[in-house]
């Protein structure tokens, strides 16, 4: 197994908001981190095969996304602007639709070119054809969880559940361990209970978690009421679906006993504030989630709703959300955002307490980033500089299970040329 020292770092740990360790050290064996903090932690004896000097950078944890539809970074600013179904009916589904299994190989290669470039390392996907997914995510080198979106009112629901136990065959485990796949059911407003109960049932022959958009819109819930006496999540409650390891996308309408159910049943929400922002969808309970013990994660959504995939981006506006919407300017400090960029969405990857945090035992997912910069001065808080001035591109260096795919931000992996020329060619045949 290959070591790697990586020296001379300011190293953000994670552990809490203090372990922060200027001209620190981190030590990686084959996948896993096996010290990370001040100078000469490394253990004794620890012979690198690669020493990487990071002075003058700061070290963190990779951004997991715990949400994202990637291919949908080809229908990039094709249609803005609009109201939540009229873009669904009259804009997106009708051009995806048209979309070929190569497409989604090079939308999704785009995604990790642009995730891996602002220090994303990994993600949860839920789009089709997600074989392409799985040979994009496993190319490019990011660690990835995997759902299939289900329909249950379409004329590919059945087509969708023969899919399952056949992806999950293919590539649950596969490149490395770096793929992992769940069930995705796209929500409760597209799956009927008797459908979500056939997608529950074999999830939990196969072993497996539930991908599933929850509570996105007010019309969602209303609709849920109306049609089931329930919001969307005790209608899925009482399906069984929180029997499983459930990621929740979204839950921006929320009720208290809604708020009980995800902590009891230690649901992990994807918490997507500005495809929020952006489809007028409103502002999730996050501070209060976050009170009631929930798990949440940030995301970014598709890049048709965002419209990029910058995590850092994410963190800044969950953070200011919570502070204007509760007008408290002490809701969701800067750890605790970072936090929920970072290890909050760890549960999403089946990873939780190995991923997101800079300590022995955790899953080698890193990045560095270039502090010498403007607005990383002065040195007064790393973690409100991280949050609060921080910018994608600072990000130079991304490790992801110990490989180095990125580098002085050359993305090692991904032939970027042939990305831009395959997506151009491909979205002007889709558009026109
Ligand atoms: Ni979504």
């Amino acid at each position: 197994m290959g070591k790697l020292l990586i020296k001379g770092a300011t190293v953000i740990t994670m552990e809490n908001h203090d372990s922060v360790f200027d001209g620190g050290e981190i030590a990686v064996e084959g996948q896993n981190i096996v010290s990370a903090g001040p100078a000469g932690s490394a253990p004794e004896g620890f012979d690198p095969d690669r020493t990487i000097d990071a002075s003058g950078m700061v070290a963190l944890p990779g951004f997991v996304n715990t949400h994202t539809h990637a291919a949908m970074t080809l229908l990039r600013s094709y249609a803005d602007d609009l109201p939540l179904m009229k873009w669904l009916e009259e804009k997106i589904w009708p051009l995806e639709a048209r979309l070929e299994a190569e497409d989604i190989y090079w939308g999704t290669m785009l995604c990790c070119l642009e995730m891996i470039r602002s220090g994303t390392t990994s993600f949860a996907d839920m789009y089709f054809f997600m074989d392409q997914v799985a040979l994009a995510v496993e190319k490019a080198g990011m660690r990835a969880s995997l759902s299939r979106g289900m329909i249950g009112v379409g004329p590919e629901a059945q087509q969708a559940l023969d899919y399952g136990p056949e992806f999950v065959g293919r590539w649950h485990g596969q490149a490395g361990g770096r793929i992992t796949v769940r069930l995705g059911p796209h929500a409760p407003y597209t799956c009927p209970p008797d459908y979500l109960k056939k997608v529950i049932e074999m999830a939990g022959k196969l072993g497996v978690g539930i991908h599933i958009h929850l509570a996105e819109t007010r019309t969602e819930v209303e609709d849920m009421l109306k049609n089931y006496g329930k919001t969307p999540i005790q209608l899925v409650e009482s399906l069984g679906l929180f029997e499983l390891p459930v990621l929740a996308a979204h839950c921006v309408h929320l009720d208290e006993r809604d708020m009980e159910i995800l902590a009891a049943k230690k649901a992990i929400v994807a918490h997507n504030p500005e495809s929020n922002m952006k489809l007028a969808s409103g502002i999730a309970p996050v501070t209060a989630l976050l009170k009631a013990g929930v798990a949440v994660g940030l995301g970014t959504d598709g890049a048709a709703s965002n419209n990029n995939l910058d995590m850092m981006e994410e963190m800044r506006s969950a953070a200011l959300l919570q502070k204007v919407s509760t007008m408290d300017p002490l809701a969701l400090p800067s750890f605790q955002a970072l936090g929920m960029a970072t290890a909050g969405g760890a549960g999403a990857m089946g990873l939780e307490g190995q991923l997101g945090l800079l300590k022995k035992g955790c899953k080698a997912d890193l990045i560095l980033l270039d502090a010498k910069k403007p607005h990383f001065f002065p040195r007064n808080d790393w973690m409100a500089h991280i949050v609060y001035a921080a910018q994608s591109s600072d990000v130079d260096t991304v490790i992801i299970d110990g490989n180095v795919v990125m580098e002085g931000r050359k993305v090692l992996t991904i032939d970027e040329d042939e990305v831009y020329q395959q997506v151009q060619s491909r979205a002007e045949r889709l558009t026109k």
